[in-house]
């Protein structure tokens, strides 16, 4: 019997913490690898010193040698620079272009049969470099924003409401940027739609904060982006990848013709299993909803046009 074999490349904050929601959900073996000596090394070992208190088992090590990712059932990719103050996340683009291009390539050799899900921003066009860069299948590279962008939405309703996180859900649609499209009318609170619960004006503010989610962070922080909700959100995905739950999770999938787009990756709702992005469901939107779709995936058209692709 094997165990999993998780990758997480790039070992920063997104990346650690993604080692650590791996490892308290005992989803497999981590390595952790990043360029930088010892920074790796240091996380993960401070990791597996926590499995005697926590009571996982797993082997998480830290290298800065691809060999050490070989047979890795998901490949994460956090490698980059993060957003600083007064960055948008468009400004990472060409330097994170070509750093997730060489790592997404370099893994994908060591571990072919590995589903690569993407954190790096900004994080549709990513997606799109690491599917060209590993060569994958489009089903196996699989983008992480949606799962952050509604967790965010549903926080906030379920503060408005001092109701349980538990009983909100929500979907974004569209990219991971300000143009992003979260979808009032399929967000509900135990069922019932939010539009019967808060007043419009409310619904509105929550929809623009939800916009905004990442810079509220960063604005907090000065010194970097999100990390919690983020490595919270990738392990979400990679269960739902290794244990096949078939869940229904907004990802950044590739699209060919599903929801008028092509060749590109944006945010839709898709089932979530052993196979990947096993199916992409499209869902009635209204003529508004529609149009504010066309301009985020607009808005990750021209980025594209930026990197060739
Ligand atoms: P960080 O700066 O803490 O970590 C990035 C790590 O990547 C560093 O340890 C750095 O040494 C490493 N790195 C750089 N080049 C590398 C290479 N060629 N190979 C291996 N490792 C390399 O940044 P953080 O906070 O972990 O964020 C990582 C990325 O994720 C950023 O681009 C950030 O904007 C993005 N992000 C995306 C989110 C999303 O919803 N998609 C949410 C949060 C962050
Ligand atoms: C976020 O939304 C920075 O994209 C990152 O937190």
């Amino acid at each position: 019997m094997r165990r999993n074999k998780i990758t997480v490349v790039g070992s920063g904050n997104v990346g650690a913490t993604c080692a650590h929601w791996a490892a308290s959900k005992e989803l497999g073996d981590i390595v952790l690898i990043d360029v930088v000596e010892g920074v790796p090394q240091g996380k993960a070992l401070d990791l597996m010193e926590s499995a005697p208190i926590e009571g996982y088992d797993c082997n998480i090590l830290g290298t800065n040698s691809y060999e050490d990712t070989r047979d890795s059932d998901i490949i994460v990719i956090t490698a980059g620079i993060a957003r600083k103050p007064g960055m948008s996340r468009d400004d990472l683009l060409s330097t994170n272009a070509g750093i997730v291009a060489s790592c997404s390539g370099q893994a994908a050799k060591y571990s072919p049969g590995a589903y690569i899900i993407v954190v790096t921003n900004p994080l549709d066009i990513m997606a799109h470099v690491a599917l060209k860069a590993s060569g994958f299948p489009p089903h196996r590279v699989l983008g992480m924003a949606g799962v952050l962008d509604s967790a965010r939405f549903r926080t906030f309703i379920a503060l408005e409401l001092g109701i349980s996180f538990e009983d909100v859900s929500a979907f974004v649609l569209g990219g991971h940027g300000d143009d992003m499209v979260p979808l009032v009318r399929y967000s509900y609170a135990g069922g019932i739609p939010i539009e019967k619960l808060i007043p419009a004006d409310r619904i509105s503010a929550m929809v623009e904060r939800t916009r905004k989610g990442g810079a509220e962070i960063v604005n907090h922080l000065k010194t970097g982006s999100a990390f919690y909700a983020p490595g919270a959100s990738v392990i979400q995905m990679a269960e739902a990848i290794l244990k096949d739950k078939k869940r229904i999770l907004p990802v950044a999938a590739y699209l060919q013709g599903e929801y008028g787009e092509e060749g590109m990756f944006l945010g839709v709702p898709a089932i979530v299993g052993g196979g990947g992005v096993e199916k992409i469901l499209e869902v009635d939107l209204t003529a508004d909803e529609k149009a504010q779709l066309a301009k985020s995936a607009e808005s990750v058209r021209s980025l594209l046009k930026v990197v060739n692709l």
